[in-house]
């Protein structure tokens, strides 16, 4: 077969037959939306939200937030159209390998592992600063060495403790089982959206119209030659704040574990996103209402502005939700980081030890145990700079990738049954490519030099690896 012939072979497409995996199919619609909620609001509205309001858009960090959820948007319904006309646990990468052929599915595949193994390590960091400020503030503070990993450039520590542990238990959560794990992911979603809504209902009556005021601050140049606020800064900030969004993706990688993927998978991934899209406007409206935008450049805004107006219960309660809700953010992550990774090696662009499923639990034990050791070094011994925005690029290449695949498909397969159709196709696609496509423009040059890192490594694996252990590869091969 010539090289560009084996770079584009495609798999074939079989949503209706039975699952060969040994993954157990036992997730609702229910249960994915939750996983949706679980995985998307996080470290994005609990941390960065303020961040990105102080420092790149002021009160317009709004119009950020819609800027971002459109982009998102075009993805969520392009996700939902290849999931319900393909399907499978690798998510965007098995859409990849059945539309576009098995070098762009290996390239996306390799954007979402960087999606996970970077997000989840960075929102375990966010974990452990609300976890050790719960926990000195109840009289059990942990020292500073178990704080702080010992690259830490301010305060080297021996380990950053709190993250470490946190991702060896979510860990062994995963190994026990996908319905164990739903269950308390849905729990600690009901916990983080019950936080919000105390937020809500707190924040209300303290809302001051005057620090909405400028609603676009001017621009600015800082000592570095950065630019913020202004208009430019609402489409920046859109760049940072989209990892707020990350993680409804994380629901297609359940369809191997869901009951009846080609109608819940679409109701599960747009229903997430939409219900933390209302929630996240309603939030970033109130927070810059409530105080000043110039004083949101803190690790816990939403504590921060609580505690400005004086509501010291609400802010304690929202320290256990945010809490929670980082803790499912990585659950969910952790979750599609594992499937992904075990849908390329089961199609054998991986070494078979990632595809192991342990016999009882039907869980892929064997991704768990590789990608946490990965994850539990990164997130006991690294320190975590800049880490939302390498995640960022890493989600939204592979989101250019999934609305180029709707617009491929629906040319190369106009016959293939689609249970979910992306309104206005080739459009809301295509708005999807260029928003996607902008979003990464904006990241900076250290988070583009991350990713080429990354992606360069991913090559290398692919060719010494990957090409010549492919499964279609080598049956085409054996079939002469
Ligand atoms: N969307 C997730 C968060 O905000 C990654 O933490």
């Amino acid at each position: 077969m010539r090289l560009s012939a084996a770079l584009l072979r495609t798999k074939a497409i079989n949503v209706d037959g039975p699952s060969e995996s040994g993954l157990k199919r036992v997730l609702s619609a229910t249960d994915l939306t939750l996983l949706g909620i679980g995985a998307i609001i996080g470290a994005g509205i609990f941390v960065l939200s303020g961040i990105t309001a102080a420092t790149q858009a002021g009160p317009a960090v709004i119009l950020s937030f819609l800027v971002a959820g459109f982009a998102c948007a075009c993805a969520a319904l392009a996700y939902a159209e290849l999931a319900s006309a393909i399907g499978g646990s690798g998510s965007a990468y098995g859409y990849g390998y059945a539309a576009l052929g098995e070098f762009p599915a290996w390239i996306i595949g390799w954007m979402l592992l960087c999606e996970y193994m970077v997000a989840i390590p960075a929102v375990s960091a966010g974990w452990s600063g609300y976890a050790s400020d719960f926990l000195t503030a109840s009289g059990f503070g942990l020292p500073a060495e178990l704080t702080h990993t010992p690259l830490d450039p301010k305060t080297p520590g021996l380990i950053n403790l709190p993250a470490f542990s946190v991702v060896l238990a979510l860990g062994i959560l995963l190994a026990l089982g996908a319905k164990v794990s739903s269950l308390f992911n849905a729990i600690m979603v009901a916990v983080k959206v019950t936080a919000i809504f105390i937020f809500i209902f707190v924040a209300i009556p303290h809302v001051v119209p005057a620090n909405w005021h400028p609603f676009i601050p001017e621009q600015v140049i800082d000592a570095d030659g950065q630019s913020h606020f202004g208009v430019n800064g609402i489409f920046k900030g859109a760049s940072t704040i989209f990892f707020a969004y990350l993680g409804f993706d994380a629901v297609s990688t359940a369809a191997e574990e869901t009951r009846n993927p080609q109608r819940d998978l679409p109701i599960g991934i747009l229903g997430s996103l939409f219900a933390c899209t209302g929630l996240y406007i309603l939030v970033s409206v109130l927070l810059t209402g409530v105080v000043s935008y110039t004083e949101l450049n803190v690790a816990s805004p939403v504590t921060h502005a609580l505690l400005q107006i004086g509501a010291t219960t609400a802010a304690k309660l929202i320290s256990v939700g945010a809490v929670a809700g980082l803790t499912t953010v990585m659950l969910v992550m952790y979750f599609g980081l594992t499937r992904v990774l075990f849908a390329i090696a089961r199609d054998g662009l991986l070494p078979p030890f990632f595809a192991y499923v342990h016999p009882r639990t039907g869980t892929p034990l064997g991704s768990i145990l590789a990608s946490g050791a990965v994850m539990l070094v990164f997130s006991g011994f690294v320190p975590l700079g800049r880490l939302a925005e390498i995640a960022n690029i890493g989600t939204l290449g592979a989101f250019v990738v999934v609305c180029a695949g709707v617009i491929v498909l629906r040319i190369t397969r106009p016959d293939l049954p689609r249970p979910f159709r992306t309104p206005a196709s080739p459009l809301i696609p295509a708005l999807g490519v260029l928003s996607c496509s902008y979003l990464m423009y904006l990241l900076g040059p250290h988070t583009w030099i991350a990713f080429g890192s990354w992606m360069a490594l991913g090559l290398v694996l692919y060719f010494a690896y990957g090409y010549s252990h492919s499964r279609i590869g080598r049956a085409a091969a054996a079939a002469g």
